[in-house]
């Protein structure tokens, strides 16, 4: 039997292919970034064929850096960016436009005529457990066969495909245009406002309002079990594929989040909580979203309750990128460390709007609280701390919506190596933050869906097994002062609305 399984890691900035043995620990890595393309205020694209490069490219040499070949590998599984939308051409495989990014806000005006034919924001919510958002799949599909010459024609004479990354890297290394698979997984689908929760099918009258032909959407299966073979032209030619997850997901099950309450925060370009509540499909009456967390086989759907909040780490790389204010990422800790606190400033990124849990597109960023005391180290700090607030208001969100507060909260993405965050996010919130070992978990979690479906683990207990703490965080700030810079926050926050007329 082969030795590892690999997982492909499309993600916002950078695709990786991981390798992981049957302990769960990371035998190899290969990274490529690819273009943020910001073609005017409010829209992020991608270009979907770098990106199917990069995908070719990180799995040769993660293979490479192990000294393995595709024989070694039981099985792959995919785990992607959700939300971010593709139409291409399954005749030419050719995008009929670049990928339209979760981040886009370009929708605006497609989000506020659907709503208009009533039920305003709430218009799909009891059957896809969504408001309706710029940020989600159906709107952007309808943008690009409303705005793309020639695209609704193609559509509706069937020769264009959707897809999010999942379904478009699937399609591409199953074949492609010679007999590529068109499928999904339910994790995806149900970011795309045309999923019913309920019954796991794409829902033809939403389909209808948005103009979408249905021919046009892949099949949605499992998250886990084989949906084809990679084809014999890259370096993975010849392994099942066998898992699908959202990357959120994926972190939430590579976190071993498997039972109803446990809960995980992944500190991305955006953060994302996800609370498992098992089988039963709760309704957020506080903002959140209502999601598949997973489904294995044929076992039966867990769904979660998330929070999602669109910039975190995307403001460190904004002030790296935009500001030139410090060289890398990590050197934002270093300056922040230079003060005690933030120094009256709040720092509130709505760059796409507000998600989770405001929802509002019309909000825009704001820096406040001002005053010529404030330095670079203090602004360091406003920064570090969006991050801490705005996962303490989704989680408030969570604890109000679920009934049982949190207690400890599982953390991992690239920011949790950030200990002054961490110790400020465990302060902000008042309960404890805990690290695991392998901090991978996104990708993680999309080898376990894989290796459970062709056996290289067995059941769910294996993930639990694997599982381990590295670090944790206690919270250590009195209550008074919690409560005050939270205050302090919350005001910020009313500062950033209205904004967009
Ligand atoms: O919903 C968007 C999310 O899937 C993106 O995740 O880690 O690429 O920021 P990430």
């Amino acid at each position: 039997m082969s030795s590892y399984v690999a997982a492909i890691d499309q993600g916002t900035t950078s695709t990786r292919t991981m390798i992981f043995d049957h302990s769960g620990q990371v035998v190899a890595v290969d990274q490529r970034e690819h273009e943020q393309i910001f073609p005017k205020a409010g829209w992020v694209e991608h270009d979907a064929e770098e990106i199917w490069a990069n995908t070719r490219a990180t799995a040769a040499g993660a293979l490479a850096n192990a000294d393995l070949t595709a024989g070694d590998i039981a099985a792959v599984g995919i785990t992607n960016q959700r939300e971010t939308t593709l139409v291409w051409d399954r005749k030419t495989g050719k995008p009929v436009y670049n990928a339209i990014v979760w981040q886009d806000t370009r929708t605006d005006r497609i989000i506020n005529e659907l709503g208009a034919l009533g039920g305003g924001q709430e218009r799909y919510r009891d059957r896809t457990g969504l408001p309706l958002a710029t940020y989600f799949s159906g709107p952007k599909i309808k943008w690009i066969l409303d705005n793309v010459e020639g695209a609704r024609e193609r559509a509706e004479n069937g020769d264009l495909l959707f897809g999010n990354m999942d379904t478009w890297v699937l399609w591409n290394m199953t074949g492609g245009i010679d007999g590529g698979i068109h499928v999904t997984d339910p994790t995806n689908a149900s970011r795309t406002l045309l999923m019913d929760l309920d019954t796991l099918s794409w829902n033809e009258d939403i389909a209808a309002d948005m103009g979408i032909p249905m021919s046009m959407l892949p099949e949605i299966r499992s998250s886990s079990e084989k949906y084809g073979v990679t084809r014999e032209r890259g370096a993975l030619g010849g392994v099942p594929i066998a898992g699908i997850l959202g990357d959120q997901q994926a972190a939430t099950f590579g976190q071993a989040c498997l039972s109803v309450g446990e809960a995980k925060n992944t500190y991305g370009t955006g953060n994302f909580v996800l609370l498992n509540t098992g089988t039963e499909k709760v309704m957020s009456q506080n903002g959140l979203l209502t999601t598949v967390c997973y489904k294995i086989g044929t076992n039966d759907t867990v769904y979660a309750l998330e929070g999602s909040i669109a910039v975190t780490g995307s403001l460190v790389q904004w002030l790296r990128d935009n500001l030139k204010m410090i060289g890398s990422a990590a050197e934002i800790e270093q300056h922040a460390r230079t003060v005690d606190d933030n120094g009256g400033a709040y720092i509130v990124p709505a760059f796409s709007g507000l998600f989770a849990p405001y929802w509002r597109s019309d909000a825009r960023g704001v820096l406040v609280g001002l005053t010529r005391f404030v330095n670079k180290g203090h602004l360091a700090r406003a920064v570090l701390e969006a991050t801490a607030f705005q996962s303490r208001e989704v989680i408030e969100a969570m604890n109000a919506d679920s009934g049982v507060p949190l207690k400890t909260l599982k953390v991992d993405g690239g920011m949790v190596v950030n200990d002054l965050l961490m110790q400020f996010q465990a302060d902000i919130l008042g309960v404890s933050v805990i690290r695991p070992k392998v901090n991978e978990t996104t990708a993680l979690g999309a080898a376990y869906a894989a290796g459970l479906a062709v056996g290289f683990w067995e059941s769910e207990d294996d993930i639990r097994e694997n599982w381990a703490e590295d670090k944790r965080w206690e919270p250590n700030m009195d209550e008074e002062r919690r409560e005050h810079e939270f205050r302090n926050w919350k005001k910020a926050v009313t500062r950033t609305f209205d904004w967009v007329e």
